[in-house]
């Protein structure tokens, strides 16, 4: 028996699913945060909210947007575990796609996809990831998308295909590529249009989170306790005063509260810039991926300033990856990506 299944690329980051697809030549993109808890909620006041209770195995979780009793998605174990297996169903439910047979592309931190050792593939854990995926999980009054195969890719350096392979490098050409993700700082050195790639790092202490519990601190001693979602979006509209005065409470600490934000931004960058220059001292190009990329981009830009206009931000950083792994795997390669369509995802 043949089943034919539609193709979706999944980055399943530790803080938020990236979701590629196509529908009608178009890539479509989603982000959809992760935040679960154990047990089920109640029923929604409202009918147009939609309430997502799981099951798997005999344990219960629910999707929970502001809890803060929402289980943590920021270890390793996390690729492998429940979870890991909740975020990906429920972002797959985000793409507003009719549940049907699917085969996902997902990814796997490069340090877990290669033997850091040799640069080889990690079978085992690419095979423990598939298998995790392919678990039974319920949706309670709701259909759920069938997993039919799992394809795994590492993070970070397939997230600049179409950018290396449009960029007439050469096959000596080094590309350092540096995700700045939620909670991890995932780099890798590919030689030239992808012949190889030459090393791999990894960084479980560096990340977007780092920056965003310092909001989270700065806010709750302004009479103003913000979840996780609220905190970065704080920090992603720091410039938008509107936005940050609905925020604070206490406006008499709006200054004191940024400049701890800036402060914290201006650390993340040193960090990535101090590991990324040890770790590849004189590529010829380097290019920004993941969430954070804006955040550190002109601290990179600094530590590599010989290389000027070839330190490269990539456009929609944060969702470059899963982009590229859908393209990447498309059948066809007629379809128009551009323009892109990003469709929000609600918070609750
Ligand atoms: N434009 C932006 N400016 C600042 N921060 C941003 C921006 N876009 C996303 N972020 C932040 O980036 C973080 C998430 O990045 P990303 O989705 O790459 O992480 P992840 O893949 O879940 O984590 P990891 O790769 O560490 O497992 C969040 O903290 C989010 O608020
Ligand atoms: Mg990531």
């Amino acid at each position: 028996m043949t089943v034919s299944a539609l193709t979706i690329a999944v980055d399943d980051g530790s803080t938020n699913v990236k979701v590629s697809w196509i529908e009608n030549n178009q890539l479509k993109t989603i982000v959809s945060p992760n935040s679960f808890r154990k047990d089920w909620k109640s029923a929604a006041l409202r009918r147009d909210k939609k309430v997502y209770n799981y099951t798997i195995g005999t344990t219960k979780y629910t999707y929970d947007a502001t809890s803060d009793k929402a289980l943590e998605t920021t270890h390793v174990d996390y690729q492998y575990d429940d979870l890991n297996l909740l975020a990906v169903h429920h972002a797959l439910l985000q793409t507003g796609l009719e549940p049907c047979a699917v085969t996902l592309v997902v990814t796997l931190p490069i340090t877990e996809f290669y033997n850091s050792e040799d640069c080889q593939r990690n079978e085992e854990n690419i095979e423990k990831k598939r298998q995790n995926l392919m678990r039974e999980i319920a949706l309670n009054k709701g259909e759920l998308f069938n997993i039919v195969d799992v394809q795994v890719m590492p993070e970070s350096v397939p997230a600049v295909l179409s950018t290396l392979m449009n960029s007439s490098c050469n096959e000596f050409t080094r590309s350092l590529v540096v995700d700045c993700g939620g909670t991890t700082l995932d780099m890798g050195v590919v030689v030239g249009e992808f012949d190889d790639v030459s090393a791999v790092y990894g960084n479980k202490e560096i990340g977007v989170s780092m920056v965003t519990d310092a909001a989270r601190k700065a806010l709750a001693s302004a009479d103003s306790d913000a979840s996780y979602l609220v905190a970065n979006e704080l920090i992603k509209r720091r410039n938008d005063m509107d936005f940050v005065r609905e925020v604070v409470n206490d406006e008499s600490q709006i200054d004191t509260i940024l400049t701890k934000i800036e402060n914290k931004i201006n650390e993340l960058g040193s960090a990535v810039a101090h590991e990324a220059k040890k770790f590849a001292k004189n590529p010829n190009r380097v290019y920004l991926v993941g969430g954070g990329a804006s955040l550190i981009y002109p601290a990179l830009l600094d530590a590599y300033s010989t290389l000027g206009d070839r330190v490269v931000l990539i456009n929609d950083s944060q969702s470059a990856l899963a982009r590229e792994l859908c393209m990447y795997h498309a059948d066809e390669a007629t379809f128009d990506v551009s323009p892109e369509t990003l469709v929000e995802v609600a918070d609750d």
